[in-house]
């Protein structure tokens, strides 16, 4: 359970720089704040993938879906400058992120899109649309480390 409690910690944390605390924190910092948002993307997105199958589960891959779509939204605050490969911090983002910050930021809001969608998953929901709905941000997740995230 230790992973959970530091996840949480960590959820405080990001809830804090969110919150404006982000002058308060240093780089290093904050690339271990986006790391933790992606971990838990990641959780959730896993929870989710294994109960496309079951509609009994529905309601937690609408909460998966809304977890995403908040951490999503707080990326967009998460690669401030001083946060590339060249500023002595340990990341896996690659120069892109910056370079093309448009682009990057494209991908973000469509994940964000997504998962609101995914959020709105209910019981009465077809197993095809949710799996398609899962195969989609798994598609935006895979596309957006192709280009912006060391492999
Ligand atoms: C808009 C771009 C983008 C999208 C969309 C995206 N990622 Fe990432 N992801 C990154 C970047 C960039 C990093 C590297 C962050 C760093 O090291 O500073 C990363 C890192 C990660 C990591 C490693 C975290 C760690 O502990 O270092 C995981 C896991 C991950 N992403 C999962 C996901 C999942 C799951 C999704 C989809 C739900 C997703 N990502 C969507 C860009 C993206």
């Amino acid at each position: 359970m230790g992973a959970v409690r530091r996840s949480i910690a960590m959820a405080g944390f990001v809830v804090a720089l969110v919150a404006g605390a982000a002058f308060a924190m240093n780089n290093a910092e904050v690339v271990q704040a986006r790391r933790a948002q992606f971990g838990e993307m990641s959780t959730w997105l896993k929870a989710a993938a294994e109960r496309w199958q079951d509609p009994s589960r529905y309601f937690e891959i609408a909460q998966a879906g809304s977890v995403i779509q908040r951490d999503a939204t707080r990326l967009l605050q998460l690669f401030p400058d001083g946060t590339a490969p060249g500023n002595g911090v340990r990341t896996a983002a690659l120069d892109s992120v910056w370079s093309d910050k448009a682009g990057f930021n494209r991908l973000v809001n469509q994940l964000s899109d997504q998962a609101a969608v995914l959020a709105n998953v209910t019981s009465a929901s077809s197993s095809d649309e949710v799996r398609q709905r899962l195969v989609d941000i798994i598609g935006t997740c895979k596309a957006c480390h192709r280009d912006y995230r060391a492999q």
